[in-house]
């Protein structure tokens, strides 16, 4: 089958640039992004493209040359399926809040809602796609769905899971480690994935484009954001050690990832990792294990998470204790609030955790971030819900720029790594502040030797 006309449902963080991607790869076909959320599509059709909602180097170039052409944002979700071959359900999944598996199962009744939608509207034989990270055998609730309550046409059901970055997403689309397809081992689920392995290999070479069973598909997306995930707990684990022993976790982590077998990617001890992804897909594993008695695999991963709480916590710990133990009415500032840099999302970022803490601890908090509006801060915070919103709005304060919200503080905290923060006036900060000034790089990206020669008192991870 030679696919025309594309639809994803869901034009968030992976449906919007993914398909930005595609249509501008292959321009023979027509691809429709569509939402429930107005705001979100009005954002994504706004006429300037540096105002789309998610941010990503070298995205809006790529919006503004494939949107109105064969690239288009839609709330019509029924025409859109209706047109489509194939359909990419690219909704979010994230972590339980409520009833059986709460805190830790995915919630799918969006993917159920995205299901029951297709079924209702199809009229022909359609392909549909899981895009979104699924627990493993979720391809067997759609395709159930799909049957029992569909026009009597056909579906086949594909895993093609999302492994793209945040901040890198174009350049992770544009040139992908692996694409993965997981499909059925019959004629028609064959048929189906070549179709898809066709609009793949419209830029994607073809040995890059890997084929699997659906459950070997689904599996493989939650055990490598396990993996990664664990890697970083794991040098965090060692920064600790090197905090108590005189090691250096930055030197640590470069001997080991010399090492060929080990490798130097994913290894930067941080104050814990955030995003929408790693902690929702270890929980879900977990989740899995467990719901199959498998305990030891379950504590296995949940130690990833148990870890990553530690670090941040530990963090905030570590700015009480320099600050004498106390740190009520002093003004700290966050350098950083996004959960990486190169993007505006904050969710689950290690600073609303630790900004939460010190909180609680009546500091107040002053941020810069380059990207993230205080509005989104306070929702964050809010989120927690270990205080009211009006104490949140008094104890935060966001500014525009880093040298306003660095005045009179009495410790900096990084808790983001973009680029700019190295190249800042550093002596200028130093003199705007409260003495001994205090920095906690949580990300290990300033210069220690040249802070402390200015006079800062300069606290790393893992050093
Ligand atoms: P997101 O929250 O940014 O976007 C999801 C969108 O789906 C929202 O705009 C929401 O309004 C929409 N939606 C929900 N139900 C809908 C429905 N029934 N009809 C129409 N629209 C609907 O989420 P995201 O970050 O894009 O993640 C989507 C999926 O991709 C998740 O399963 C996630 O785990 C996975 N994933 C995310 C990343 C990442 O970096 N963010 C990477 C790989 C995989
Ligand atoms: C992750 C996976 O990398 C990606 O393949 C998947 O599709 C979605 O989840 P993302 O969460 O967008 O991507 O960003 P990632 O680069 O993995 O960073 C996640 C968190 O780990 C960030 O907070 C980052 O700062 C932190 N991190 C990353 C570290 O603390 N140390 C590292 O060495 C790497």
């Amino acid at each position: 089958m030679k696919i025309t006309k594309i639809c994803c449902i869901g034009a968030g963080y992976v449906g919007g640039p993914t398909m930005a991607v595609i249509a501008q790869k292959c321009p023979h076909i027509q691809v429709t992004v569509v939402d429930l959320n107005e705001q979100r599509i009005a954002d994504w059709n706004d006429p300037n493209p540096e105002n789309i909602p998610i941010y990503e180097p070298g995205l809006s170039e790529i919006v503004a040359e494939a949107r109105g052409r064969n690239l288009f944002f839609s709330t019509d979700v029924d025409k859109a399926i209706d047109e489509a071959q194939m359909i990419f359900i690219s909704v979010n999944t994230p972590t339980k809040t409520y009833g059986k598996g709460k805190g830790m199962a995915a919630d799918l009744k969006y993917i159920e809602l995205c299901a029951r939608q297709i079924a209702r509207v199809a009229k022909q034989n359609k392909i549909v796609v899981e895009k979104s990270t699924l627990p493993v055998r979720t391809a067997e609730a759609i395709k159930s769905i799909l049957d029992n309550t569909g026009n009597g046409v056909q579906f086949q059901i594909l895993s093609n899971p999302e492994f793209l970055a945040e901040g890198t997403a174009v350049t992770d689309l544009l040139n992908p480690d692996r694409i993965l397809i997981g499909g059925d081992t019959t004629e028609e689920g064959e048929e189906a994935i070549n179709a898809l392995v066709d609009v793949y290999s419209n830029w994607v070479s073809r040995d890059r484009i890997l084929t699997t069973n659906v459950w070997s598909s689904e599996l493989s997306k939650l055990t490598a954001n396990a993996f990664l995930a664990q890697r970083i707990s794991s040098i965090n684990a060692m920064s600790e050690l090197c905090e108590k022993t005189g090691a250096d976790v930055n030197e640590v982590a470069r001997a080991i990832g010399m090492d060929s077998r080990i490798g130097p990617k994913f290894l930067k001890a941080s104050v814990g990792f955030g995003g929408s992804c790693f902690q929702k897909d270890i929980l879900n594993l977990v989740y899995i294990a467990k719901s199959y008695g498998l305990n030891e695999v379950a504590d296995y991963w949940e130690q990833v998470i148990i870890m990553n709480d530690h670090q941040k916590r530990r963090f905030s710990n570590k700015i009480v204790q320099t600050l004498y133990n106390t740190v009520a009415d002093k003004k700290i500032t966050f350098l950083g609030w996004a959960f990486k840099k190169d993007t505006n999302d904050t969710r689950e970022s290690a600073a609303i955790y630790v900004a939460d803490d010190l909180i609680n601890e009546q500091a107040k908090i002053s941020v810069f971030d380059p990207k993230v509006s205080k509005n989104k801060m306070l929702n964050d915070l809010d989120y927690l819900e270990t205080r009211i919103s009006q104490e949140n709005i008094d104890a935060l304060s966001v500014f525009e720029n880093a040298y306003e919200a660095c005045k009179g503080a009495h410790a900096i905290a990084i808790l983001t790594e973009w680029d700019e923060f190295t190249t800042y006036d550093w002596k200028k900060i130093y003199d705007s502040m409260h003495k001994p000034a205090f920095v906690f790089d949580g990300r290990n990206i300033l210069n220690a030797k040249q802070l402390e020669s200015i006079g800062f008192v300069y606290n790393g991870i893992g050093s």
